[in-house]
């Protein structure tokens, strides 16, 4: 069990070194269980949390969550899951019961607060809420009547999941820092939109290196197309586990 606190010290509750490779989460964005496996056969050796996403459950359901177990990794499912309470309170029960470790919903106060109700028999898995997409740019909220900053609503988003229970937050490399200096709660930081430098960064508007998230302060890295369209997916994504483990290590030392 690692929480926010815990790993800002650059340790884990027993007190070792944070071991990178545990906190890469790869996206299995594929469109079926088959290449699935495949791609999970070559990359597994290199990777921590497998990932779910709404492609590939949408295609194959419950079942590919079994299938993914059998690598003896914890599974994130990634839902986003929004919409009333009673509807998200059992949807998180059900997707607790199938042995999953951390789901995503979205960070509207009621829906996270119902998610955390619906875990109640399985404290072991982590809710994440997800604050804002890192495709989100000034001008998406602006059209939503929001005047604020992206940053300013990540922060309060991720103050609701902090005081309505949830265990961490979905949130860019770029903010890290204002979340942890706003919010006094062992929040886990995981963080998508990461890039190797040099990369492209496709639709992410706010995308960060491995390195410069970590240091930022996050906890978990989310990785998919630069791992998956690798010509070598387990080096590449050996690569960002080294990465990460320099930066885990310069993190301890600052
Ligand atoms: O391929 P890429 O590394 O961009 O994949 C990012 C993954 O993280 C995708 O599975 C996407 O659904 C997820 N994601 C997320 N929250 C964001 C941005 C991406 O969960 N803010």
């Amino acid at each position: 069990m690692v929480n926010g606190k815990e790993t800002r010290m650059g340790r884990n509750v027993r007190g070792e070194e944070i071991q990178a490779q545990e906190r890469l989460v790869f996206a299995l964005d594929v469109p079926t269980a088959k290449v699935a496996e495949a791609l999970l056969d070559r990359v597994q050796e290199s990777v921590g949390v497998i990932k779910i996403g709404l492609e590939l459950f949408a295609s194959e359901g419950p079942a590919v969550v079994r299938m993914v177990r059998k690598y003896g990794k914890p599974v994130f499912l990634d839902l986003k899951v929004l919409d009333i309470a009673e509807t998200v309170q059992r949807t998180t029960t059900r997707v607790a019961d199938m042995g999953v470790s951390f789901l995503t919903v979205h960070a509207e106060r009621k829906a996270l607060a119902a998610s955390v109700k619906g875990r109640a028999g399985h404290p072991e898995m982590k809710i994440l809420a997800v604050t804002v997409l890192t495709n989100v740019e000034p001008a998406d909220l602006r059209e939503c009547g929001y005047d604020g900053t992206v940053e300013q609503m990540v922060v309060a988003r991720a103050r609701a999941a902090a005081e309505v229970g949830c265990d961490g937050v979905i949130a860019s490399g770029k903010e890290p820092t204002a979340i942890r200096s706003a919010i006094d709660s062992p929040l886990l930081i995981v963080t998508p939109g990461v890039r190797p430098a040099g990369k492209g960064v496709d639709e992410h508007a706010r995308p960060t290196t491995p390195r410069q998230a970590i240091h930022a302060g996050a906890d978990y890295l989310v990785v998919g197309r630069p791992i998956r369209d690798a010509p070598d997916p387990r080096a590449a994504a050996q690569a960002i586990v080294d990465e990460m483990q320099a930066a885990f290590a310069e993190r301890l030392q600052s």
